[in-house]
């Protein structure tokens, strides 16, 4: 059989085709792993299909991590608004293209203020910019602000990193709890890793060794590596800069977990 010419195929109806699935890389705290999470599981999302980084934070951390330029025409926040797909840059890994984030995200929520349905907006233009891909994932800013309800709206997963200590713990447990209180967000599966665990500190250890069994919204565990901590140094994925370091390997397993749930 020959393959059919272009243009003589019937047009599909896109929610019928491979939708791309997009996972959201959120917490309410900063500085947790959810940059590190963002860029490692985009590289290896990357080695399977057309993958999408959307770089939400205003600290462009990872645009920076991926060698990114982060000057953006127009400002990354009017990007947010319109879903300008000419704000799309490819990376240096194979498969993986970013949208860049700059200073004017900061503005994101004040501006959203004056938006018809501005959570509608924000949805629509993470689905708008994620065509044609297989995977898209959006690395968040800290907080729950309107912007980060829009945008949650978006995913089909919602992947939290949590530092193994009881504080933390909470946390996850108060954004899971707000999650099922929103009519449009507590269809949306949550799942967190352990994040930053260091097996010196016994709580950490204890935690390490429990809570993935315990409970089922915990699905992995990322090792505290100095191979993490450098990321943003060597500004490559860790899959290419250290593809059989621990933090490489620990990314692997939380990947193969990630795709389970989205699966399921
Ligand atoms: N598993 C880890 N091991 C060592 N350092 C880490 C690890 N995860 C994150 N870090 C470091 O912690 C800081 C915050 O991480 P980041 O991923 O940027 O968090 P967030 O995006 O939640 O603010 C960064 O300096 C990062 O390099
Ligand atoms: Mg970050």
């Amino acid at each position: 059989m020959g393959t059919p010419l272009a243009g003589t195929q019937p047009r599909q109806d896109p929610r019928m085709v491979g939708r791309m699935s997009c996972i959201a890389v959120c917490s309410v705290k900063g500085g947790v792993g959810k940059t590190s999470a963002a860029v490692n599981l985009a590289a290896l999302a990357a080695m399977e299909g057309k993958t999408l980084l959307i770089d939400l934070d205003p600290q462009g951390s990872a645009t920076y991590s991926l060698a990114v330029g982060e000057r953006v025409p127009g400002g990354a926040s009017s990007v947010a608004l319109d879903g300008q797909i000419d704000a799309v840059v490819k990376t240096a890994t194979v498969n993986l293209d970013v949208v860049p984030a700059d200073f004017s995200l900061r503005r994101l929520d004040t501006e959203l203020a004056d938006v018809r349905r501005p959570r509608r907006r924000l949805r629509r233009m993470i689905e708008k910019l994620g065509e044609g891909y297989d995977h898209v994932i959006l690395d968040c800013a800290p907080g729950i602000a309107l912007s980060i309800e829009g945008i949650l709206r978006a995913a089909d997963l919602i992947l939290v990193p949590v530092e193994p200590a009881a504080l933390p713990m909470r946390g996850m447990d108060q954004l899971s709890a707000y999650l099922a209180g929103d009519r449009r967000l507590q269809s949306i599966p949550m799942v967190a890793f352990l994040s930053k665990v260091d097996r010196r500190r016994a709580t950490h250890r204890r935690l390490a060794d429990e809570l993935p069994n315990e409970r089922d919204d915990i699905i992995g565990v990322i090792p505290y590596a100095v191979e993490v901590e450098e990321m943003p140094l060597k500004r490559k994925p860790l899959v290419e800069s250290a593809p059989s370091s621990r933090g490489a390997r620990a990314y692997a397993d939380l990947w193969r977990a990630v795709s389970e749930r989205l699966a399921a």
